[in-house]
């Protein structure tokens, strides 16, 4: 069984619009909803829970309500940081070799392939990062702004989500982090590489449009790369619907 668990516990203090991010509309739908419809429409996915902001959980009752998300099993209130909303969620999910995939709430260009790759790596490794190259150079500096070191960028990658895992490991990659005062981690797998270093996390390759809108830029991103997803949606619709003009002597271009 495969569970893909949402994490929106956040409020987006970054972009700073005075609502959580994950609510605000890109192409008339809030960002929430299109991750839960690439999850929806995976056919390796079984199960949806999202952790969601508390103070605004209720903004999501129409998801449930409106039955478009039959996965959709439990909208939850999310933690205080990042890796307590993974705790919570951990908490009431069950079997320890159930799949579990954490998506960021806002990386809505989440895609089919992406999520296959995860849960099928899953079935040689109990942890799953994605991530994609580096176009930058990544530096390294101190405190003072100086630098300290310029890793090989050939070797380094910058991390998306999903992070996927066998519940147990993660389960006990958290529980060993609690006994840790110094613990420290934004990510999942961060939790799994510091507490259980004898497990393999293998990377599977994300896509630069699984951006996580963070900034307030990256909402004009995400705005004009759906205006571009359901522009060329409609132009595969309509050349797929093409009528056979073959025998009015019509040569249409691109065709055999
Ligand atoms: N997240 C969460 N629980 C938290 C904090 C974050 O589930 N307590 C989720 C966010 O909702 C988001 C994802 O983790 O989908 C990635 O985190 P980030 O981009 O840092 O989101 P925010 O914490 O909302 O943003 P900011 O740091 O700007 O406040």
């Amino acid at each position: 069984r495969t569970v893909a668990v949402v994490l929106a516990g956040g409020i987006g203090v970054r972009v700073g619009l005075g609502i959580p991010k994950q609510l605000l509309k890109i192409a008339g739908k809030a960002i929430v909803e299109h991750t839960l419809e690439a999850l929806e429409a995976s056919e390796d996915i079984d199960e949806i829970i999202v952790m969601m902001n508390a103070e605004s959980i209720s903004e999501l009752d129409h998801l449930i309500e409106s039955g478009r998300f039959g996965k959709l099993s439990r909208i939850l209130p999310g933690g205080a940081t990042r890796n307590d909303t993974t705790k919570l969620a951990i908490s009431v999910l069950d079997g320890d070799d159930t799949k579990i995939l954490f998506h960021d709430a806002v990386r809505p260009f989440i895609d089919a392939r992406i999520i296959r790759d995860c849960v099928q790596a899953l079935d040689t490794y109990d942890a799953v990062d994605t991530a994609i190259p580096s176009a930058d150079t990544i530096i390294e500096v101190d405190e003072a702004s100086l630098i300290t070191g310029i890793p090989d960028r050939s070797r380094l990658r910058r991390g998306q989500t999903p992070q996927a895992f066998r519940l147990a490991t993660i389960r006990r990659a958290y529980e060993l982090a609690e006994g840790d005062p110094a613990f420290r981690a934004t990510d999942d797998c961060g939790v799994v590489f510091t507490y259980l270093p004898e497990v393999p996390i293998f990377v599977v390759e994300g896509t630069p449009e699984n951006m996580k809108v963070t900034e307030p830029i990256d909402v004009h991103i995400a705005d004009k790369l759906f205006q571009l997803q359901s522009a060329s949606l409609s132009m595969e619709r309509l050349v797929r619907e093409l009528p056979d003009l073959s025998g009015a002597g019509i040569v249409v271009f691109g065709g055999s």
